[in-house]
């Protein structure tokens, strides 16, 4: 939520889901699609530096293809189920939903591996300086998306684990 970090989090299940769709699902999507692209470029123009993040672009395309997935399974399934009240069975999907949730946390102690914790060397270039801000805004961004739904709001229609 790049510009609107502050703004009350709606409480209402519908104005909260759409929330998570403008706030989460589509600002993910944009900023994986900038940051793959940028990843494979810093990784091409600094090819013989040890310190460049070698196969950072694979690891995010890997992390955009889960979190797809992912967000397609709570937009088709999940969420629609919730809008109209959740009702018998819904702890399945859930369930589901939040071991995807832990799943995505493999690839995002990779992308700190590769990338000496986001930290650039002193001589990194713009464009690489700007690929570790972004990936981590996305991380942090991630992190408190899956944090509003499994402790916020996961838990109105089955009890946390
Ligand atoms: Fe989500
Ligand atoms: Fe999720």
């Amino acid at each position: 939520m790049h510009d609107d970090a502050t703004a009350a989090v709606p409480q209402e299940t519908g104005a909260l889901i759409d929330h998570i769709l403008t706030n989460y699902h589509a600002m993910h999507r944009a900023d994986l699609a900038s940051l793959i692209p940028l990843a494979a470029r810093v990784e091409q123009v600094h090819a013989d530096d040890s310190d460049a993040p070698k196969g950072l672009a694979r690891v995010l395309t890997r992390l955009a293809h889960e979190m797809e997935d992912h967000m397609t399974k709570e937009e088709m399934i999940l969420f629609p189920a919730m809008r109209v009240g959740g009702g018998a069975g819904i702890e399945h999907p859930i369930a589901v939903t939040r071991a995807d949730h832990d799943d995505h946390a493999v690839s995002i102690s990779l992308i700190r591996k590769l990338t000496g914790d986001l930290t650039p060397p002193k001589h990194a270039c713009g464009f690489w300086r700007s690929l570790y801000v972004g990936t981590t805004t996305l991380i942090d961004e991630l992190a408190a998306h899956i944090a509003l739904e499994n402790d916020v709001f996961f838990p109105r229609f089955a009890p946390a684990r």
